[in-house]
């Protein structure tokens, strides 16, 4: 087919592996006595990924994630099948790979851009986003030796995105930079995808892969196990990776089962178990008082504001008879804060200058996270505002109450304004991470994943002999 930028087909890869590292040697003067083992770090691999489509691959360490990476862009042949792409290809493979380190970060910039196929021309004329982007400020003129994995990472994945490429490989470094930095490359990620490119996205991440990919794979053991929807993947490697080993045979070929056709459904055993758990009596008392287990309100935090924490780049559209200024996160009374207290209540502002008329006015905003998934968001729309028509010159100063329901994590806000100007309806002006805030890390908290549900644990623990009497359903089946 036409529209496939990655084909592997029956693609295999062994390594020769020493007991010992005098064995390398041995085997190189003295074949006939070697004593290496020949290890498969890929064994018959079959992928196809379409154009514009965004793969996710996960597996355990050693499953063969970044061996398959490097055959993708080249730097490894596989050892049997064949490996074929199209188009510009760009990598952020481990660290390490594609940078000389006695280089500087500048020479490195030529070095590693030429590599990925750009003209000196280009690179010099990309040289100042590049730099700009990596941020790691007078570290460019100094050997990449000298650097930590952070800047390296930076500088890596500046040149990474910036060569056009047609097709993204990342190899996990991603979990190496910070907050905003994440949030940065993450944005670009969006773009290059946006754009029709094609992305190969190695993460440990579960809910990054569910984000930001349209299919994912697991690979165990050098095997593709299963390919389907990246929900399913990433829940099948979750229970992979924590079955006891005397369970991890079987739910292989589980898996391999479920290969090729994807059930999202429930099995009709689990629905009888909530069946019978709906039918269970709940009269029996529970012999120990109910356990406390909410949240310890007495040690609390407080929201603050820290200046050295900015979105990392604010993507503000043309405007177009409208001005946003001023985003900016505040308590009830006012005071500029970016650190906020999970529960509490804000206020997201800004204003906006009109400098022409304009009519059917719309003020929106929307929080996100790192990777870009989209929590909710708000508009007042105008006409239950009575702002039907707004005229040139005046300025509008937007506030959204709302309530921090997120757990600790780094956010990011974008803001927008709309309305119709000479009968054309659309974005006045819009802001993508216009502000940042982050949800402190609370001491007594037991919450997890993104969204505060205001969850209140309850436990009741029964002695053996209420036990005995409770209607419990079996343990599920690992086929489950
Ligand atoms: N150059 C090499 N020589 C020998 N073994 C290797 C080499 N590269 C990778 N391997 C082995 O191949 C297996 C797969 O490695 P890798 O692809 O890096 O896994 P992952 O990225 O999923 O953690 C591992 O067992 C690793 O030790
Ligand atoms: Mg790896």
């Amino acid at each position: 087919m036409d529209d496939i930028v990655i084909s592997l087909q029956d693609v295999s890869k062994s390594f020769q592996r020493y007991a010992k590292p005098f064995d390398r040697l041995r085997e190189l003067l003295a074949p006939q006595i070697a004593k290496s083992d020949l290890f498969w770090a890929v064994k018959g691999l079959n992928l196809e990924v379409p154009r514009g489509q965004t793969l996710g691959i996960v597996g355990r360490n050693g499953s063969g994630k970044s061996t398959t990476l490097q055959m993708v862009v080249g730097t490894l042949q596989p050892t049997m099948g064949t490996v074929s792409v199209k188009g510009r290809i760009s990598a952020l493979l481990e660290l390490g790979s594609g940078f000389n380190t006695e280089f500087t970060g500048r020479q490195n910039v030529f070095f590693n851009g030429q590599m990925l196929g750009l003209s000196r021309k280009e690179i010099e004329d990309k040289f100042d986003c590049i730099a700009a982007f990596a941020d790691i400020g007078e570290f460019l003129d100094e050997p990449v030796k000298t650097y930590s994995s952070g800047m390296f990472v930076r500088l890596a994945f500046a040149v990474a995105i910036h060569s056009d490429p047609d097709i993204l490989v990342v190899d996990e470094a991603l979990s190496v930079g910070d907050e905003a930095f994440q949030r940065k490359c993450f944005a670009k990620i969006h773009a290059i995808r946006d754009a029709g490119g094609t992305i190969l996205f190695v993460s440990h991440g579960a809910s990054t892969i569910i984000e930001l990919c349209d299919r994912a794979v697991l690979l165990d053991r050098g095997e593709l196990l299963l390919d389907g929807n990246p929900k399913l993947v990433v829940d099948k490697y979750q229970k992979l990776s924590y079955a006891p080993p005397s369970k991890a045979q079987e739910l292989r070929e589980e898996i391999r089962r479920i290969n090729g056709r994807e059930v999202m459904t429930f099995s009709h055993k689990e629905l009888m178990i909530v069946e019978s758990m709906a039918d269970a009596p709940s009269i029996i008392q529970p012999i120990a008082p109910r356990t406390p287990m909410r949240r310890k309100d007495d040690v609390r935090l407080k929201a603050y504001f820290d200046r050295h924490m900015r979105p990392p780049e604010t993507t503000a559209y043309v405007a177009r008879g409208a001005k946003i200024c001023d985003p900016k996160i505040t308590t009830l009374t006012g005071e500029a804060v970016n650190y906020l207290v999970g529960r509490d209540e804000y206020l997201y502002c800004y204003t906006v200058k009109f400098d022409r008329d304009v009519t059917q006015v719309r003020f929106g905003m929307l929080i996100k996270t790192i990777s870009g998934l989209e929590l909710g968001g708000a508009s007042l729309v105008g006409r239950s505002y009575s702002v039907d028509l707004v005229q040139a010159g005046s300025v509008a100063k937007v506030k959204f109450r709302f309530k921090c329901l997120l757990n600790s994590g780094a956010y990011f806000l974008n803001a927008g304004v709309s309305g119709t100007i000479d009968g054309h309806f659309g974005y006045l002006d819009r802001w993508i991470d216009a502000a940042m805030f982050k949800v402190q890390v609370e001491d007594f908290s037991h919450a997890s994943g993104i969204i505060d549900w205001m969850v209140d644990p309850d436990l009741v623990i029964y002695d053996g002999s209420h036990a005995n009497a409770l209607p419990l359903a079996s343990q599920p089946s690992i086929t489950d």
